[in-house]
C-alpha cells in the first residue's frame, strides 16, 4: 500500500498543494517553518484519522480558512482516501468521496508507522505514552485487539464511578462484579496481545539498535503491574481502591520498560542514544506490522537527523530504506540523508508552504 498522491486545501500553513509521490523514497527538505512537519502529518491524518500536533483537530485548518482538506490517492487501486475538518463541525473521513460513518473508520487503508519528535516521550516521559503507542499500534493491525481495548476501557471508566461512588454509599458487590468479570476477560486478552507483540518486536528493535548504535545493547520488556488472576486481585483489593477512587491492577498500570546496556533509557540514556532506541522501536514495529498485513506501512520520519552524528545517520537512512516500504523523510536539508537516498528519493524542496521538486 503507497500514496501516489497527496492534495491539500488549507491544512496548517498550507493553502494549496498536489504532489505526486514516489512508490518508495520521498524526502521533504526545507528551512524551519515552511511546511515540512505539516506534510507529514497531513499524511498521519488520513492514514489515523488523528492529528499528530496538539489535542485540537481546528489547531491543523489554516489561519483564516474555513476548512481543510486532506486526500490521498493510493497506488495501484487509485482509490481516493480523504479527512474534512471544519470549525465547529465533525471531522470527516472520506473515500472516493463518500463520508463514512466515522472518522476514525479510515483506519487500516493506509497503514503507515511515524516518528516524529513528540515520540521522544516515549523514552523520556512516563508509562502512559508508552501504554498510549502500544495501544494504538495494536488497534492499526489487530481488530480483536482494538475490541479488547474498547471494551476494557469503557468497563475502566465504569468500576472507576462506582469505586468513587462507593466512597460516599454502600455499592453491592455484584454491581462490582459484572464490570470486573468484564475487564478480566478483556485485560487477559490486552496482555497476551501486548506480551506476544512486545516479543516478537524485541530482536528487531535490538537488531535495528545495535546497527545504528554500533553494538551498543537495547533492550524491551513489557512490565506487568500485577501477578495472578486479575479477577482475584479486583475482588481482594476492592476495599484499598474504593479508598483510592480508581483501579489500582490491570494492563492500564502496565509499562513497557526501554533499556540501554542495562539501564533504564529514560534516567541514563543521552539524546542521541534516547532517539536510536524510540527510532528502533518504530523500526520494530513497521517490520512485526509488515509481518501481519503482508505488506509494509508508510514510513513517516520527521526530522530524524537531529542529535544523531554522522554514522547514525547513515545506519539509520540505511535501516529505513530496507523496511522495503514507501518512506518519507523531512530534514532542512537534503543533504543531510546521504547520497544514497538523495540519489534514490524524490526530493522536495517546502518553501512557505508551497511545494516544488528539487
Ligand atoms: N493552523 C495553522 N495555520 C497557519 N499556519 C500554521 C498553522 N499551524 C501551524 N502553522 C505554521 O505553519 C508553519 C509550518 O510548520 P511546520 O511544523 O510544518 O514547519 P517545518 O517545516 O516542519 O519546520 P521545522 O523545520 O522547524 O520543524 C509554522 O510557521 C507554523 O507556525
Ligand atoms: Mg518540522
Amino acid at each position: 500500500m503507497w500514496l501516489d498522491r497527496l492534495v491539500l486545501r488549507d491544512y496548517r500553513n498550507i493553502e494549496s498543494v498536489d504532489v505526486n509521490l514516489d512508490p518508495r523514497f520521498n524526502v521533504f527538505a526545507g528551512i524551519n517553518a515552511q511546511g515540512k512537519t505539516s506534510l507529514l502529518e497531513s499524511i498521519y491524518l488520513i492514514s489515523t484519522s488523528r492529528v499528530l500536533r496538539g489535542s485540537r483537530d481546528v489547531e491543523a485548518i489554516r489561519d483564516g480558512a474555513e476548512e481543510s482538506s486532506v486526500k490521498g490517492i493510493l497506488g495501484d487501486s487509485q482509490t481516493e482516501i480523504g479527512v474534512n475538518l471544519g470549525r465547529g463541525k465533525r471531522k470527516k473521513g472520506l473515500v472516493n468521496g463518500l463520508g463514512l460513518p466515522r472518522a476514525s473508520d479510515l483506519i487500516g487503508r493506509l497503514p503507515s508507522v511515524c516518528f516524529w519528535s513528540g515520540d521522544l516521550t516515549l523514552a523520556t516521559g512516563d508509562p502512559a505514552g508508552r501504554r498510549m503507542m502500544l495501544d494504538t499500534e495494536l488497534s492499526q493491525v489487530f481488530p480483536a485487539y482494538l475490541k479488547a481495548f474498547s471494551i476494557y476501557k469503557r468497563a475502566l471508566e465504569q468500576r472507576n464511578a462506582l469505586l468513587k461512588q462507593a466512597q460516599e454509599r454502600h455499592v453491592p458487590n455484584e454491581v462490582f462484579e459484572g464490570w470486573e468479570a468484564s475487564m478480566a476477560l478483556q485485560g487477559g486478552i490486552m496482555r497476551q496481545f501486548r506480551l506476544d507483540w512486545v516479543k516478537a518486536l524485541r530482536p528487531h528493535a535490538k537488531a535495528t539498535h545495535a546497527h545504528m548504535g554500533e553494538g551498543e545493547e537495547f533492550d524491551l520488556q513489557y512490565a506487568l503491574k500485577d501477578e495472578g488472576e486479575l479477577l482475584d486481585k479486583y475482588s481482594e483489593l476492592r476495599s484499598q481502591e474504593i479508598a483510592r477512587g480508581s483501579t489500582l491492577f490491570g494492563p492500564h498500570r502496565d509499562d513497557l520498560e526501554l533499556f540501554i546496556e542495562g539501564r533504564p533509557v529514560r534516567q541514563y540514556g543521552s539524546q542521541g542514544q534516547q532517539r536510536t532506541a524510540v527510532i528502533s522501536l518504530k523500526l520494530a514495529v513497521l517490520h512485526s506490522a509488515q509481518e501481519t498485513l503482508g505488506f509494509p506501512p508508510v514510513l513517516l520520519l520527521d526530522d530524524i537527523f537531529s542529535d544523531l552524528d554522522l554514522g547514525r545517520r547513515v545506519r539509520l537512512v540505511e535501516a529505513a530504506m530496507q523496511a522495503g516500504g514507501q518512506v518519507f523523510i523531512t530534514c532542512t536539508e537534503a543533504e543531510q540523508a546521504g547520497e544514497l537516498l538523495q540519489n534514490a528519493a524524490k526530493v522536495f524542496r517546502v518553501h512557505s508552504g508551497q511545494v516544488s521538486n528539487a
